[in-house]
């Protein structure tokens, strides 16, 4: 495990500095809106999981206390840099997922954008956020996910082939039952982009 861990750490750390030029082209042709939509509903003492370069930050309230963590300390770098470029004061934090360095019940919201397809254990990450959510806190999460479409599925097994073992990436998930299953309550939820992309909010 801390093997395959040190891979990922790495891939990511690799990917840091081209990252926002690729997601830019990924955020205008499937996520426009999705991170203006998980942000507002980000309250109180807020956790990002897997925050990576900081793409979210300019988008949440003035009134949110923000921490974030992530495995890769080049995107924490950036995420430093864009905290430090916005003058806004973000708590970042080299940390696992499956492993969260919190308290039981630390914060009100737990907010993760397009992170679940590349954490490899959902199910413990996920245990994990219910921990650190505080009963009644919200969890607000927007990735893509299997396609409901057969012949997309295949597709998206294909690419599987080559995306999980070189970038740990995964096609086919769809976290909402992992969601559902570690005993949150999904409050509201949309499929979008022809059921490709999925944004929830849930409740500890
Ligand atoms: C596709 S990027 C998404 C980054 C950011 N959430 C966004 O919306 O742009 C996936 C991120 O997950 C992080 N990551 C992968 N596995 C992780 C883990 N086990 N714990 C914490 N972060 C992890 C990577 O380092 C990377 O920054």
């Amino acid at each position: 495990m801390l093997d395959r861990r040190e891979k990922w750490r790495g891939y990511w750390d690799d990917q840091a500095a081209g990252y926002d030029k690729g997601m830019r082209f990924w955020d205008r042709l499937l996520y426009a809106g999705q991170r203006e939509w998980v942000c507002e509903r980000a309250v109180g003492e807020v956790l990002e999981v897997a925050v990576g370069t900081g793409l979210n930050l300019p988008l949440y309230p003035e009134d949110v206390r923000l921490t974030g963590i992530d495995i890769s300390d080049r995107m924490l770098e950036l995420a430093r840099i864009r905290a430090d470029e916005l003058r806004r004061e973000v708590d970042l934090r080299k940390g696992d997922a499956h492993h969260l360095p919190f308290d039981d019940g630390s914060f009100d919201t737990v907010v993760c954008t397009l992170s679940m397809c590349a954490i490899p254990d959902v199910d413990r990450a996920l245990g994990e956020i219910h921990r650190v959510l505080r009963p009644g806190g919200r969890l607000v999460m927007v990735d893509h996910v299997v396609s409901p479409n057969r012949v997309l599925r295949l597709v998206q097994g294909l690419i599987e082939r080559f995306s999980i073992p070189s970038a740990g990436e995964h096609q086919r998930r769809r976290p909402i039952e992992n969601v559902r299953a570690t005993g949150f309550v999904v409050s509201e939820t949309q499929r979008l982009k022809r059921g490709h992309v999925e944004r929830l909010v849930a409740i500890r």
